[in-house]
């Protein structure tokens, strides 16, 4: 009699055989996900070989300096960049702390404390230095990045270092360049007006010695009445010592007014006096204005309209240069002979944290045609030997310089108005 609930020995083996069937069954699909898994994983290994390669041969290639640093401070990875400006080869660092490495201590110090207070603080740091290189000593330009891992904590450093030593002897021959014109420049303006500042300074100082001569004449005749007098002298009643003291206060002035031009000079005749201060722009506009008088005196009516206005950042020499173009162009923009009809209008004013100083002429203005071009150095409508084409381009380079701005727009009816602004400094309360 059979077992209750138990099958018989044949339908057993069947049962166990179809179990066994089922769980091959199973393997088998397993299998094949697992051989399917592994071609993905394969693919994906092989992805992220190659994509390492890439970066390694990135930045293996990378003309610019790249390491990477521990926590200990110790190159974890050189480029070959770096390797052949420094003192061993790319495989020689890893491991080893810069000083190590054969770094100038001095150098590995200053790089140190760097990359410490990148690793401290957390923050990206840039600086420039001189490093000695194979061909002689280079300058770069070094960035100090902090990378971090997936939970935020600096591990490592990254430094990437360019050699910007063509670029900074560029720039430094682009100022050498800018001095010598705006020199040329003060020259050229200087040797423009030479007679019409001789001519100022002359008129005054003809008044001066008539007066000078009609005073120490009166005055010798006071001190020894009975000495005689040149043929020529006034026959006319003595002076009272009220009118005497009006002709020297009129020379004086005449004299004041030469120190001025003399002074206005002054500003021009040496660049390298240009230092940067705290100024204010009225100074400048009004030596401006002093040299360039006789080129104004028979086209117009200066206006001047100055209102109070903070100090700015520049040096005087270089803002009577700027001020001193404007004014000369403006003045050769006006035909001679119609004073009372032109004017050329100067206004100081102070908005937005800026000064603004406009000249503004009544002249034929600018043609359209031309107005693109007037900034560029050596542009000129002027007949040759009347104009350089630097006036522009140099005020403007000037003032950017500066931190401002030279702009042009049209003046009122034909003229034309050219605005300065300037960065105003703060008020000090
Ligand atoms: N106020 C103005 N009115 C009309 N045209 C002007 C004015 N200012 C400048 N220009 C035009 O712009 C040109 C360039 O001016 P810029 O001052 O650079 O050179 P320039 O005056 O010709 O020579 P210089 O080097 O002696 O100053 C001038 O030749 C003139 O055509
Ligand atoms: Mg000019």
């Amino acid at each position: 009699m059979m077992e209750r609930g138990k099958a018989p020995p044949a339908e057993q083996g069947a049962a166990a055989g179809l179990a066994l069937a089922r769980l091959t069954h199973e393997l088998e699909v397993h299998q094949v996900e697992l051989e399917a898994q592994n071609l993905e994983l394969r693919a994906a290994h092989a992805e992220v070989v190659s994509a390492l390669a890439d970066h390694q041969a990135l930045a293996d290639n990378l003309p610019d300096l790249l390491a990477s640093f521990d926590r200990d401070l110790r190159h974890r990875y050189v480029n070959q960049a770096a390797a052949a400006v420094g003192p061993a080869a790319a495989a020689a660092y890893v491991g080893r702390t810069l000083a190590e490495t054969g770094i100038a201590p001095a150098i590995a110090t200053v790089w140190e404390a760097r990359l410490r207070h990148v690793f401290a603080t957390g923050e990206r740091t840039q600086f420039e230095d001189e490093l000695p290189a194979p061909g002689g000593r280079r300058t770069y330009l070094t960035t100090l990045a902090p990378v971090r891992d997936a939970a935020g904590v600096i591990t490592s450093v990254l430094s990437l270092s360019r050699d910007i030593t063509d670029f900074v002897k560029a720039q430094q021959d682009r100022q050498r360049l800018h001095r010598s014109l705006a020199h040329a420049d003060r020259l050229a303006n200087l040797g423009m007006l030479a007679a019409g500042i001789a001519h100022e300074i002359n008129n005054p100082l003809c008044f001066v010695l008539a007066t000078l001569e009609g005073l120490v004449e009166e005055l010798a005749q006071r001190a020894a009445p009975d000495a005689p007098r040149p043929a020529d002298a006034a026959a006319d009643t003595p002076s009272t010592f009220g009118e005497l003291a009006d002709r020297g206060r009129e020379a004086l002035a005449s004299a004041l007014r030469i120190r001025e031009v003399a002074r206005g000079l002054g500003r021009f005749a040496r660049i390298e006096r240009d230092r940067a201060a705290a100024t204010d722009v009225r100074a400048p506009l009004e030596a401006a204005l002093m040299l360039a008088a006789h080129e104004i005196k028979y086209r117009a009516t200066v206006v001047r309209d100055y209102a109070a206005a903070p100090q700015v950042a520049a040096s005087d020499g270089e803002l009577a240069q700027v001020f001193l173009n404007l004014i000369v162009n403006a003045a050769h923009a006006i035909d001679e002979g119609d004073v009372d009809h032109n004017t050329i209008h100067l206004r100081i004013h102070s908005a937005d944290a800026a000064v603004y100083v406009e000249v503004t002429d009544t002249g034929r203005g600018i043609a359209p045609a031309d107005l693109p071009f007037i900034f560029d150095a050596f542009f000129t409508t002027k007949a040759p030997g009347k104009g350089t084409g630097l006036g522009l381009a140099i005020s403007r380079e000037i003032i950017h310089g500066l931190g401002g701005q030279l702009q042009c727009e049209p003046g009122p009816g034909t003229g034309t108005r050219f605005i300065v602004r300037l960065p105003a400094l703060p008020t000090t309360a």
